[in-house]
């Protein structure tokens, strides 16, 4: 019997997060939606597809949790997605109401599994799960600096002319306005960026990484990004099922990295089948050390909105 992969959140990520584990062949796929015939359609229509496309994969959907018993992985997508001039942390209150009653049901239904979360605002969501779940810090993680460093990367990549592969870089912090694009660190193919973009033009696709998210919800209008999202989401929930125990920016309890204790953050994590199997510490310059500081500082005050 193949391990499973459960997916809570039948919407625009959830949904393209199951297409593209499906052609992956490597799981079964259960997917959960609070909508009666959601989840179940589109599991049954990628189902379906596997024929043509050639994966054995096994889809199941529908909205009673037993369906996501003893999955290796679950993902949470479920709650709203932003619209034109909404912030994530506008979310924070529909969101967290959902993300608390899922969790809860992750806990009874699939007690040994790794959560990766994704709906936002996502630090505060991540640490909503990993509160509500009382499971360790390893087996609670949060999707977003895969995100944002690719779009980093890619906004690089067009600017130079080379290929994505050429463009190394880290998103560290919140996923927000306050995230912290390393410069310092992005390299391409090992010479630094600075030494080949002006700083302005660095400055400005610093400022198109940050403002990313909402340059697509402006463009949809009537819901947020998905396909580079879910890509993000694959990779991490790819990299815990073959215990790849590669490197990669994702939200996690800090315990004392970074001078930080009590606040999730993103930062670079090494990720295997048990999760995060360790926190990595980089150099930060001291301009990066204050915005890292300043995004958790945001992070803590959205942590007492939620609080009410
Ligand atoms: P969507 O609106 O297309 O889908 C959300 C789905 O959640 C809907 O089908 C809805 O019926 C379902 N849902 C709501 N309450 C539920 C519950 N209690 N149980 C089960 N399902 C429930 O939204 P989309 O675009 O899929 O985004 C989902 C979330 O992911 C949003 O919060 C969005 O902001 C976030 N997001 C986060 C990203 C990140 O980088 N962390 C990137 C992209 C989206
Ligand atoms: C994004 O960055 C909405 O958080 C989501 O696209």
């Amino acid at each position: 019997m193949r391990q499973r992969v459960a997916v809570i959140g039948a919407g625009n990520v959830g949904a393209t997060l199951t297409q593209r584990l499906a052609e992956r062949d490597l799981v079964d796929l259960a997917l959960v939606d609070v909508v009666e015939g959601l989840a179940e359609g589109k599991a049954l229509d990628l189902q379906e597809a596997g024929p043509i496309l050639g994966y054995d994969t096994r889809v199941v959907g529908g909205t009673d949790y037993a369906i996501i018993e003893g999955a290796q992985v679950v993902v949470i997508t479920s709650g709203r997605a932003r619209t034109p001039g909404m912030s994530r942390d506008d979310l924070v209150q529909a969101n967290a109401r959902i993300v608390a009653e899922v969790t809860r049901q992750v806990v009874v239904r699939a007690p040994e599994a790794i959560l990766v979360v994704v709906t936002n605002p996502l630090d505060a969501m991540t640490q909503l799960a990993l509160q509500e779940s009382g499971w360790p810090r390893r087996r609670v993680v949060g999707m977003a600096g895969v995100l944002d460093t690719a779009r980093f990367r890619s906004f690089l990549a067009e600017a130079l002319g080379v290929s994505v592969g050429n463009v190394q870089a880290h998103v560290l912090g919140g996923h927000g306005d306050t995230m912290v694009p390393l410069t310092g660190m992005t390299t391409v193919a090992g010479v630094p960026v600075a030494r080949l973009l002006p700083a302005d033009r660095l400055a400005a696709i610093v400022a198109r990484t940050r403002d990313g998210g909402a340059e697509v919800v402006r463009l949809l209008r009537t819901g947020s990004a998905y396909y580079a999202p879910s890509a993000a989401a694959a990779q991490m929930v790819e990299a815990i099922l073959l215990d790849r125990r590669v490197v990669l920016p994702a939200a996690v309890m800090l315990e004392g990295e970074y001078g930080l204790t009590g606040v999730v953050m993103g930062v670079p994590v090494k990720l295997g089948a048990a999760g995060v199997l360790e926190v990595l510490e980089v150099e930060l310059t001291p301009e990066e050390r204050a915005a890292f500081l300043r995004s958790a500082d945001a992070a803590r005050e959205l942590l007492q909105v939620m609080a009410g």
